[in-house]
């Protein structure tokens, strides 16, 4: 444990066990200096407490990098809830409404928002004991209503930093691009890149998805890594990019939503190696957090929001560039603009 405190670098790790159904909840705090630590709420089974804090530490990291990297003043923060069995309806309301009141007693160390395993729906609960330190729920409740939408236009104004920095076009016409994950923000993506004349391929751990898009071709979990395409964008879970999926891929680019896709930071340098332009995800990614957080704690019209998200593009620009300046890989790069601007605030 202390080794896996000691080899972060973020401010605190707050945890707690919840008896009546066994889940611990951990709230990572990366960084408050740049604005109250903000960002999702993961709900999931983890196969041990130490796999979970470690998620919440790398995952409010990346919280810290997006929202710095967007100029925006929110500092990262994450929470991770740990399941350790499968919840009754009633039981998981009772979780998210002591959650909550945890949220509130926090009075404003830590906002939240959904994330992989909660909703909108999920919020509306969370803010009935944690308000107002709770993002993103439902318009009948207040809210802005859910972060795919925003996510799913920020990757896609990655793809087109991609397209201009590898094809010589922002247009996404004809190229192949395989999604992976067809979930809140996959969903979104796949109309924006629909309406520009893509060629769209589909991939999900669940086969049903094929169902409801009958008109792309859908790739099983299996060939995910091996079949060609022009942009691989993995809009699922995070770690997928390592060394046993890199060898296969046969893609230019790298341009998803997941969080933390990269196995180890070494994997960004396998990436180049192979020839593939790696969009790093905490620069893709913000589009949910921004525009949720600057519709509802800052005013922001939805047309502000999302024109404040397509900077994604920009940002991506600028990290192509100054990785091909210096020889260093997209991830390092994007990693040092964070660090110099963080640099520049404190
Ligand atoms: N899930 C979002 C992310 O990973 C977090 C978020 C959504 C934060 C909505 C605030 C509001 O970036």
């Amino acid at each position: 444990m202390k080794e896996i405190l000691t080899a972060w670098d973020g401010e605190a790790v707050l945890i707690r066990h919840d008896a009546q159904t066994g889940a611990v909840i951990i709230i990572g705090i990366h960084s408050s200096k740049f604005g109250p630590a903000t960002g999702g709420t993961r709900l999931m089974k983890y196969n041990t407490v130490e796999d979970a804090i470690q998620d919440a530490q790398k995952l409010s990291s990346g919280m810290t990098y997006k929202f710095a990297l967007a100029d925006f003043p929110r500092g990262g923060g994450k929470a991770v809830i740990a399941l350790s069995r499968v919840l009754l309806p009633e039981e998981r309301h009772g979780l998210l409404m002591r959650y909550g009141s945890w949220i509130r007693q926090l009075n404003g160390y830590y906002y939240t928002g959904p994330d992989v395993g909660t909703t909108p729906e999920d919020m509306d609960v969370i803010a009935t004991t944690g308000d107002p330190y709770v993002f993103s729920r439902t318009p009948a409740n207040g809210g802005a209503g859910g972060s795919g939408e925003a996510t799913g236009y920020g990757t896609y104004c990655g793809m087109k930093a991609v397209g201009a920095h590898l094809f010589g076009t922002r247009t996404l016409a004809g190229k192949k691009i395989l999604v992976q994950g067809i979930g809140s923000v996959g969903r979104p993506l796949l109309g924006y890149l629909k309406s520009e004349g893509a060629e769209i391929l589909i991939s999900d751990v669940d086969e049903r998805v094929a169902n409801d898009y009958p008109e792309y071709v859908f790739v099983t979990p299996a060939r995910v890594y091996q079949t060609p395409c022009d942009i691989f964008s993995p809009c699922a879970l995070g770690g997928i990019l390592n060394a046993d999926t890199i060898p296969q891929l046969r893609c230019k680019a790298v341009v998803g939503a997941a969080n933390n896709q990269l196995g180890t930071e070494a994997d960004a340098d396998f990436l180049a190696r192979q020839n593939i332009l790696y969009a790093p995800d905490f620069a893709c990614n913000i589009g949910g957090a921004l525009a949720i957080t600057g519709m509802e704690a800052m005013g922001w019209s939805k047309q502000v929001a999302f024109e404040q998200v397509s900077r994604v593009e920009q940002t991506l620009t600028t990290i192509f560039t100054l990785a091909d300046e210096q020889r260093i890989n997209t991830h390092v790069a994007a990693r040092n603009l964070v660090r110099e601007k963080l640099n520049r605030i404190q």
